[in-house]
């Protein structure tokens, strides 16, 4: 006489209360995480060009910078226009551009605000004095966006750190019914696929601007998938139990098993 063998049978609408209670404490509190990340990439990044919400312009100032500007520039540009001929001007900006070398300044650039920019710069007190490089290059940083230490540190942070929240909402998520298998499956993988573009793509926007696009979609499919698994995992853990016994008992004791067909 052989018993068919059991399978380990773990469903949302069937878990006991105090696993109920533990799921839903740690989905609501990761649910608030994702809503507050938003928020706050929305603040932090989501200003960067200057206008609320987050567009591709965002994603390049905070990870590639603002390269055409600096201070300099930008007043060569404006009320500092008249200031100096157009070779003058270009002559410094090309300078500006190739990251202000201190052997240029000596040898040309030096000159040029000798004889444009002294009589007031370095001469009436209080306007910035551009006597020196160091006067001057106070001036010329250019806005490199995120550097390679802080893109690190935030990369290996985020890769552990989501990680273990994807895993956790995942796994409580697989225990749902009713789902055909693909939509299951497929709903699981996203997180970390998205995760590993987004990350991919932080690095890639720093020396490609065209890559923001690749954090803005997986930012945004991130929210979308995890709210997806919370709600579907919240709605059978309290509300499919309670809008009937009988007719769930049909449902889901009929449907395979988690872990296995599921
Ligand atoms: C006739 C006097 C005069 C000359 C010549 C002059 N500037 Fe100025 N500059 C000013 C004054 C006044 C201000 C402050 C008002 C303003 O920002 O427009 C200023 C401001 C600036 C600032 C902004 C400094 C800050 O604190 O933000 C920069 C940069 C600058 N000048 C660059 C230049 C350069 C480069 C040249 C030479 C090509 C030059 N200026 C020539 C009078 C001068």
């Amino acid at each position: 006489m052989s018993v068919p063998p059991r399978r380990f049978v773990l469903n949302l609408p069937s878990l006991s209360v105090s696993l109920r209670v533990l799921f839903t404490g740690f989905l609501v509190v990761i649910g608030l995480g994702i809503a507050m990340s938003g928020v706050q990439v929305l603040l932090t990044h989501g200003m960067a060009d200057g206008k609320l919400g987050v567009s591709r312009d965002d994603i390049v100032f905070s990870y590639y910078g603002n390269r055409s500007d600096s201070r300099m520039a930008a007043k060569l540009a404006g009320t500092m226009k008249d200031k100096a001929s157009t070779a003058d001007k270009a002559r410094i900006i090309r300078w500006i551009e190739s990251d202000s070398p201190p052997q240029e300044w000596t040898s040309e650039v030096q000159a040029v605000f000798a004889a444009n920019c002294v009589h007031c710069h370095g001469t009436i007190p209080g306007l910035a004095d551009f006597r020196t490089y160091e006067g001057v290059t106070a001036y010329t940083e250019i806005d490199k966006g995120v550097t390679i230490d802080a893109l690190t540190r935030v990369s290996h942070i985020h890769l552990f750190g989501i990680a273990f929240i994807s895993f956790f909402v995942c796994i409580i998520f697989s225990m749902s019914v009713g789902l055909p298998t693909w939509l299951k499956a497929t709903a699981i993988g996203l997180p970390f696929l998205f995760q590993l573009v987004d990350i991919t793509s932080w690095w890639l926007t720093k020396w490609y601007p065209g890559f923001a696009y690749g954090t803005l979609v997986c930012g945004f499919s991130y929210s979308i998938s995890s709210a997806f698994m919370i709600l579907t995992s919240l709605y059978q853990m309290w509300v499919m139990p309670w809008r009937g016994r009988t007719s769930l008992e049909n449902t889901w004791t009929e449907l395979p098993p988690v872990g296995g067909g599921g």
